[in-house]
Parts: C-alpha cells; sequence; structure tokens
C-alpha cells in the first residue's frame, strides 16, 4: 500500500449487500485501520511467521485484516465465506493457525443470519493450535461468545495504538497461504512471497486492466479465492488504484446489480467471470440497457473457457461494441494472469486467452513430454520458466509441491489444464486434464467431493465426474453405491447433498446423483476409499 502524498485519495469502495449500504476509504483512512488492526494481532500474541486464518465474507474487515497481517509480518490464511466448519478446521490445522478472524453472521443477497461464528466455533473446537477468536459485528445478530477467547474487533480497534512500524521483511518471506484443489487428498496450502507475489500482482494489473490514476476498478470475485487476493487487494492496493468490494451477489435486488453498481460508482474497468456472465445473459438484455454503463472502458473475464456466446454478449450488449475485453488465463498456483490479451493492442479472438504475458513461456507438451512445434497443436500446458509470482511451495510439504508441479513433466510447470494452439499462436484453454472441476469458476477435486459423499451412512463407494453445465460451464455428477441391503430413495439423496454441505459447502453439492449397483475399478484411479485422511474418524 503506498499512501504517501495521496492519502486523501480512495482506496477501496465498498458496496454492501444492499444497494442503499455503500462506505469508502481513502488511502490514510485504510492504512490508519490497518496500523490499528496490526496492532490487535500483535496483542494477541500474534509475530512475523505466525499463521493467521480470516475466515469473512465480504466486509471491509477481510481486507484490512490481510494488509494487517502483511504489516507485521504474519501469514494469513483466507478462507472462503462459503466453506463449511469441517473444511475451515481442516484448512487452519493444515497450516497451524493460531488466531481466527470471523464475524457474527452474514448477509448475501437474500439470505441473512448465515452463521459464521457458529461454524467458526464449531471448527476451532478442533482446532489445538487456535488461541484467539476476533470477531467483527456485521450484522448485530446476538452469537455465542466465549469471554475468555473471543473478542470483538470493534472493541479491540477502539483502544488500540494508532501507530505500528512496518515488520522488514526478504523478498522470500511468506505472504500467504490459499487453499486449493487438486486432483487428489486434501487441498493444498499454497504459498505465495512477499517480493516476487506484489511485483507481479502489481505489474499485470497495471498492464491487464491498463490502469490509470483515478480509474475506478471493480473486481466481483471473492477475496476467498486467488483472484480477489490479486486484483481486488494486492494488484490494486500496490498501485494506489481505487478498487471496489462487492459483499452481494450479481442477481440481488435484481438481475441489473452489476450495472446499477457500475453507474453508482462510475466504474471504468470491470473484471468477472463467465459463469456470472451466463447467468445474467438468460435473464434478456433490458436488465443491462436500463443502466448507462457509458464509463466503463475495459472488461476482463477469469476463472474458466468463456464460450463464444457469452463473449459476444459481453462485448456487444454489456461494452457496447466499444470496450476490448481481458479473457485473463492463470490459477491459484501462478499468484497472477499468465495468459492475456493486452487491451487495444492484441487482437482478440472471442475464446482464447490470445497470447502469453510479457517473460512467459509457455509450451504445449505431449504424452511423452515432448514439446510439440508448431500450429496448429494440441496437448499438455506446461510452463517453461519461472515468473515472479510463481508459488514456493505447498506449505508444509515441499515434496508434494514437487510432485504435483514438476514430476510428470521434468524440467516444466504443468499447469494441469490442457490447450489449443490455433494457427496464429493463440491459446485456447480447453479445461482440467486432471480430476479438478470448475463449478461455477469454484475449484473442487473429484476426490474431495467423493470424500464427502463416502461420508453418508448408506454410501459404499463414490465417483464424481463433471459434465457440462448450462450455467455454471461444469456441474456435478455422482455416481453412488448404496451398502448392500439400502434401497436408493429421495431421502438418502437429499442426505447425501446434506453430508457434501456439511464437509464442504453449498458450492459443493452435487447436481445429478445416480444410483449403481456397482461402479467401473480402475485401479490407477483414487477415490475416497484410497484416501484414509479424507474419512479420518468421521464415519
Ligand atoms: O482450468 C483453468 C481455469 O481455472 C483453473 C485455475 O483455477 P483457480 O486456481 O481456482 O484460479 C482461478 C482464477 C485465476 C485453471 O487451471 N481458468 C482460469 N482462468 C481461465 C481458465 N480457463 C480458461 N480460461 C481462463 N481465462
Amino acid at each position: 500500500m503506498w499512501k504517501q502524498g495521496h492519502g486523501d485519495a480512495t482506496a477501496i469502495i465498498w458496496e454492501g449487500n444492499s444497494p442503499d449500504e455503500d462506505k469508502t476509504f481513502t488511502y490514510s483512512e485504510l492504512l490508519a485501520q490497518v496500523k490499528r488492526f496490526a496492532n490487535v494481532l500483535k496483542a494477541q500474541g500474534i509475530r512475523k511467521g505466525d499463521r493467521v486464518c480470516i475466515y469473512l465474507q465480504m466486509v471491509p474487515e477481510l481486507t484490512i485484516a490481510m494488509l494487517a497481517c502483511a504489516r507485521i509480518g504474519a501469514v494469513h490464511s483466507v478462507v472462503f465465506g462459503a466453506f463449511s466448519a469441517d473444511s475451515l478446521r481442516d484448512r487452519i490445522n493444515d497450516s497451524e493457525c493460531k488466531l481466527l478472524i470471523t464475524q457474527d453472521t452474514a448477509f448475501r443477497g437474500d439470505r441473512s443470519g448465515i452463521p459464521m461464528k457458529a461454524n467458526g466455533d464449531a471448527a476451532v473446537a478442533k482446532c489445538p493450535s487456535i488461541t484467539g477468536v476476533i470477531v467483527v459485528r456485521r450484522t448485530g445478530d446476538s452469537v455465542d461468545f466465549d469471554e475468555s477467547r473471543d473478542v470483538w474487533w470493534h472493541e479491540a480497534m477502539a483502544t488500540a495504538d494508532d501507530e505500528c512500524p512496518p515488520e522488514e521483511m526478504d523478498a522470500e518471506d511468506p505472504l500467504f497461504i490459499l487453499y486449493t484443489s487438486g486432483s487428489t487428498g486434501q487441498p493444498k496450502g499454497v504459498l505465495h512471497t512477499t517480493g516476487g507475489y506484489l511485483v507481479y500482482t502489481s505489474f499485470t494489473h497495471e498492464i491487464v486492466f491498463d490502469y490509470h490514476e483515478g480509474d475506478v476498478y471493480f473486481c466481483a470475485a471473492d477475496i476467498g479465492w486467488i483472484t480477489g487476493h490479486s486484483y481486488i487487494v494486492y494488484g490494486p492496493l500496490s498501485n494506489r488504484a481505487i478498487t471496489l468490494m462487492f459483499e452481494s451477489i450479481p442477481t440481488y435486488p435484481d438481475f441489473g446489480r452489476y450495472w446499477q453498481v457500475i453507474d453508482k460508482h462510475q466504474v471504468n474497468l470491470f473484471y468477472t467471470a463467465p459463469t456470472a456472465l451466463r447467468a445474467l445473459m438468460k435473464e434478456g438484455n433490458d436488465w443491462v440497457t436500463q443502466h448507462s454503463r457509458s464509463t466503463l472502458r475495459l472488461l476482463g473475464t477469469v476463472g474458466e473457457p468463456i464460450k463464444e456466446p457469452e463473449w459476444l454478449w459481453y462485448y456487444n450488449i454489456v461494452g457496447d461494441g466499444r470496450c476490448p475485453i481481458v479473457d485473463t488465463w492463470w490459477q491459484t498456483e501462478t499468484g497472477g494472469i499468465l495468459m492475456t490479451p493486452l487491451p487495444g493492442a492484441t487482437p482478440l479472438k472471442p475464446g482464447s486467452a490470445t497470447l502469453p504475458f510479457f517473460g512467459i513461456e509457455p509450451v504445449i507438451l505431449d504424452e511423452e513430454g515432448k514439446e510439440v512445434e508448431g500450429n496448429p497443436a494440441r496437448g499438455y500446458l506446461c510452463i517453461k520458466t519461472a515468473w515472479p509470482g510463481v508459488m514456493r511451495t505447498v506449505y508444509g510439504n515441499h515434496e508434494r509441491f514437487r510432485e504435483t508441479y514438476f514430476d510428470r513433466f521434468p524440467g516444466y510447470y504443468m499447469t494441469g489444464d490442457g490447450t489449443l494452439r490455433d494457427e496464429d499462436g493463440y491459446y485456447w484453454i480447453t479445461g482440467r486434464v486432471d480430476d479438478v472441476l470448475n463449478i461455477s469458476g469454484h475449484r473442487l477435486g473429484t476426490a474431495e467431493v467423493e470424500g464427502a459423499i463416502g461420508q453418508h451412512e448408506t454410501v459404499a463407494e463414490a465417483a464424481v465426474v463433471g459434465y457440462p453445465h448450462e450455467i455454471k460451464g461444469q456441474g456435478i455428477y455422482a455416481y453412488v453405491t448404496l451398502m448392500s441391503g439400502v434401497s436408493p430413495s429421495d431421502d438418502i439423496e437429499t442426505g447425501i447433498k446434506g453430508v457434501v454441505r456439511q464437509y464442504i459447502g453449498p458450492h459443493a453439492t452435487p447436481d445429478k446423483i445416480q444410483f449403481a449397483p456397482a461402479l467401473p475399478q480402475n485401479p490407477l484411479r483414487q477415490n475416497y476409499a484410497a484416501h484414509p485422511s479424507l474419512v479420518d474418524g468421521r464415519k
């Protein structure tokens, strides 16, 4: 965060769940809050290198807490607010966080009372490393409060000192951990470091979004995922940008919310995911055209392949045919954007992330790991040389880092994506080539969902695959074999969906369950039964 000489400039515009609620923070105000909260962390015994878990919805305190950790060299681990208590517990335990920061309850669209603190309590009950819980009062709903452990954010802030010098950090010191799903086992703690990550996110944010001083930039992602870390918080704020944080959903109170927010705050640059575009596109153009959107200059997309119909709708209807679209391809592991058009300079093709960013060397490998030369080409997308934002390790398990990304094709970073390179050298990402699903832009491992389904008392075995879904991009299709003597029923189906919500979260709920008397056995395929870590003691 760079305040000098720009203290009065706006840093964050926060748009609440209700269209009537918003707030802005200047750089000076943000810095003051960050320093105070850094002192609150210190008072809780948090020191450089300690891990702090942040389980919040899109409230301003989320950004403040992340930056306060960075200020004192603590390593934050943000857990997406829709994850269940069990998922939260596993993530806290994996990186032995000392502190949890959460909120009383949350709003999301027309839902209220989302039990954040209650989930936090349930998780922390099985987290021996946690010594304190800080609670943001967002809704005012009453929640259980353990006086010996819990502290209200506003009370701690009221008495905190307002000076806090930043900790000196080495470029390679850890900045944060963010868990992401892989093809096997438990989600991995992707570790990003201080120097390279900040260089890479600020540079890509400036160039890819053509950011100029005074532009209002709105990335509609959730900070619980990498897009929010890199392109709501770290990239924009290190560029002294005006970054918009959005607490609500695109369909609340109606299908025009994004475009209403864009007019309300005079947004110039807008970045979202294809899944949101598909959901809005099917509701018709009037929701868009009743808002002016005249301030828009550039549109971005991320998270999944965008298909031509939604690309054209975005370009022609949302952007009135005058805003370039940057289709940005990247991953939690890459820290920032690796493939993207440069706005105004790269001729666009709907559905293609076009060409690599400066310094990025993508290659296409065949089954044997040989580089496929010439165009067109198709195969495994790998990267040949490192870049500043690449993850440095899997937290606590460097061997897993090596195995996952570098073993299959020695000398290359394996992305896990397949790609096509056309006759012009443009890349078309075809999706994951491993057992990772992309559900509405949310990354989930088939093994995780299988493990959760296996928690239902009637289930003998499960196999999960993705299938094309009109809105979500991919849906979850689960084949389930029940214990002998148990017959399929609607109750069992509802129960299975319930355990998946309980063990992972609502975003992992299977769309379709097919009961099958047996599943094909492939000894190479690992299902939940092969992952004791996923079932340990829960059945
Ligand atoms: O399959 C690719 C897809 O999302 C995966 C990475 O997911 P995650 O780590 O959650 O990060 C998402 C936000 C950066 C990739 O392996 N993906 C991401 N962006 C694109 C994409 N697929 C096609 N086109 C994109 N622009």
